[in-house]
C-alpha cells in the first residue's frame, strides 16, 4: 500500500543528549526511544517517516532544503528556536507544513525561551508535554494534512 504521507522529524542541538541531559526538565527517554515510538505510530497509520538530528544550523537548513518534497515537518529546533531566522526562512522558503514541538513548556521557563523565531512559520506549537509533545505534534500534523487533502 502506498504511504499516505511522508513526514520528516528534525531535532536540533543537544537533543542527542536526551536521557542524560537535565532529566528533571527533559525526562529520561533517549531520542532513539522517542523516535522509535514515532516510527511505531507512523507504521500503524501508514505514514512514511524519516529522522534527522544535528547540532549545526547549516546542516538543519540543508536537510530541510533536500527534503522539501516531504508532506510535513515535525521539528524541535532546540535552542535555535529562540535565535534562528535562517531555519525559519528555510521552512517558509520550502513551504512545508510544520509543527514545532518542545519537551518543556518554553513559556514557563527563562524569558528568552518564550520567544520562538520558528513558530510564526508553523501551523502550531506543542510545548510542555515531555516526550508526548512529539506524538501529539505528529497527530496534529497528520490531522492537518488529512483535512487539507479533503478540501482539495
Ligand atoms: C527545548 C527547549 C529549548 O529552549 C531548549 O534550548 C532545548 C529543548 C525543549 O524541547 O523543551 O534544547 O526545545
Amino acid at each position: 500500500m502506498t504511504k499516505q504521507f511522508w513526514i520528516i522529524v528534525l531535532n536540533g542541538p543537544n537533543l542527542n543528549l536526551l536521557g542524560t541531559r537535565e532529566k528533571e526538565i527533559y525526562g529520561v527517554k533517549t531520542l532513539e526511544e522517542i523516535n522509535a515510538a514515532l516510527k511505531q505510530f507512523a507504521d500503524e497509520n501508514n505514514i512514511e517517516i524519516d529522522f534527522f538530528q544535528s547540532n549545526s544550523e547549516g546542516d538543519i537548513i540543508d536537510f530541510i532544503q533536500k527534503n522539501r518534497d516531504a508532506d510535513g515537518l515535525l521539528i524541535n529546533p532546540g535552542a535555535y528556536t529562540h535565535t534562528s531566522f535562517a531555519i525559519r526562512d528555510a521552512i517558509s522558503g520550502v513551504s512545508i507544513p510544520a509543527v514545532e514541538v518542545h519537551l518543556s513548556n518554553i513559556h514557563a521557563r527563562e524569558e528568552f525561551r518564550s520567544v520562538s523565531r520558528i513558530a510564526p512559520v508553523c501551523i502550531g506549537q506543542i510545548s510542555g508535554f515531555g516526550h508526548h509533545s512529539y506524538t501529539i505534534g505528529l497527530i496534529a500534523l497528520i490531522d492537518y494534512l488529512t483535512d487539507r487533502d479533503k478540501k482539495d
